[in-house]
């Protein structure tokens, strides 16, 4: 891992003077300085990829992935019980059934042994998800996916400039999706991209995301309809269903400043988790995820287990912080103990005629159980590595490991 000493600005120089670019052309209905159709190509080129789609999110992104695909009434959509709430309700947004995979007891991404054993013939898509910033074991799923017809959409929405096997993550399924939200590598406060090869999908996924407009494709910031055909009073415009996933160009103008620094980012990112994991050396009951062989992990968090039963999670946060430490997030609750679940399998139970794509086939999900991840979860810290300054990571570190001295 790379530990160059760095200090960089919250907000790049750059995305401020996009910024003012986009103040000083001004708004209107049709024409825009053109910073979004230069995000969406340069991004989804980094990538290797043909097509981007901003999105106003990287949970829209999914959505419109999905519905390009197809994937409706009843199918199944397999996530990871390891990742965030958002990787499973897009599955619902879309009215198909989230089935949620185990993870791989070492690096916590998405078993492939479980996703083979959940394949079902309704199955349509599986959503892999780089969590904390590993990309999953792509190939074996892409294998799965090759032999069942199903769409492969990676989450990337933690996972910037990630490595799997010599390849960029993110250039491996048939769909990518990303998230510029406030948190991640790169942000301009909310914001997503999905990117894709394939010319028909894109133009479905740019539906999907604006409206359903008639004549929009994956073009590169194709987002409006000619005025001649829109001020037409006999135009048809809305030719499929679409949601409104736009993002502002404003946003975007921030996103293309960011983007351009990406590296950067991400080598801080790296930087605050070589600090974290010299602070663990010799500590036996605390283990990192795992970063297998072959793979560049781009450390959206340093995520680490604690081993030991007799220290209390909550105890071990409240000294670090006490010493001065930034506090840390466990990790989310597996994805199906959210109570929203449970509480759709009690309404379609209910109500069975008011859902009928879902009577008979949604999964009690009180009853679904992922054990790896579920003995794993209560004892996950997801150490923070967005410290923009070297000292700061330093400094994070040596608190870590005063901490783990109180306990030792
Ligand atoms: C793994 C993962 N997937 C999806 C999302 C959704 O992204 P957004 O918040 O941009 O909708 C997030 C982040 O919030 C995430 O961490």
């Amino acid at each position: 891992m790379i530990k160059t000493s760095f200090s960089i600005p919250r907000v790049s120089e750059q995305a401020r003077q996009y910024v003012n670019a986009v103040l000083d052309f001004g708004f209107h209905n049709g024409s825009s300085p053109g910073i979004s159709a230069r995000l969406e190509r340069e991004f989804a080129a980094k990538f290797g990829r043909k097509f981007g789609i901003l999105h106003a999110n990287g949970t829209g992104t999914m959505q419109s992935a999905l519905m390009a695909a197809g994937v409706g009434v009843g199918d199944e959509v397999i996530v990871p019980a390891y990742t965030v709430f958002m990787t499973a309700s897009v599955a619902l947004y879309v009215n198909a059934v989230p089935i949620f995979a185990d993870v791989d007891p070492e690096t916590w991404t998405i078993s492939v042994e479980d996703v083979r054993r959940k394949i079902t013939p309704r199955t349509k898509a599986i959503i892999p998800v780089s969590i904390c910033g590993l990309s999953p074991d792509l190939d074996p799923i892409m294998e799965l996916a090759r032999e069942h017809d199903l769409v492969v959409i990676e989450d990337n929405a933690q996972c910037f400039l990630g490595y799997y096997k010599g390849r960029v993550v993110g250039s491996i399924g048939q769909f990518a999706s990303f998230s510029f939200q406030g948190s991640k590598h790169m942000t301009c406060g909310d914001g997503g991209i999905l990117i894709c090869d394939n010319e028909e999908l894109a133009t479905r996924a740019r539906k999907a995301a604006v409206l359903g407009f008639s004549t929009l494709s994956g073009k590169p910031g194709d987002t409006v309809v000619p005025q001649e055909l829109r001020c037409h009073p006999t135009f048809q415009r809305h030719t499929d269903l679409g949601y409104n996933y736009r993002l502002p160009e404003i946003a975007a103008a921030v996103a293309l400043g960011e983007f351009e620094r990406l590296e950067e980012l991400v080598q801080m990112r790296q930087a605050a988790a070589a600090c974290l994991a010299e602070a663990l050396l010799d500590c036996d009951w605390i283990v990192p995820q795992k970063t297998p062989e072959g793979y560049v992990h781009s450390y959206f968090t340093y995520a680490v287990r604690m081993l030991r039963k007799d220290v209390d999670w909550a105890e071990f946060r409240r000294q670090f912080v006490k010493l001065g430490g930034d506090g840390f997030y466990g990790a989310y609750l597996p994805v199906y103990r959210e109570p929203v679940f449970p509480k759709l399998s009690d309404q379609v139970k209910k109500y069975p005629k008011r859902y009928p794509h879902y009577a008979g086939i949604l999964p009690d999900y009180r009853e679904v159980s992922c054990p790896v991840w579920d003995s794993i979860q209560p004892y996950v810290m997801q150490l923070k590595t967005n410290s923009f300054d070297l000292e700061v990571a330093e400094q994070q570190a040596e608190i870590l490991a005063k901490t783990i001295s109180l306990f030792s």
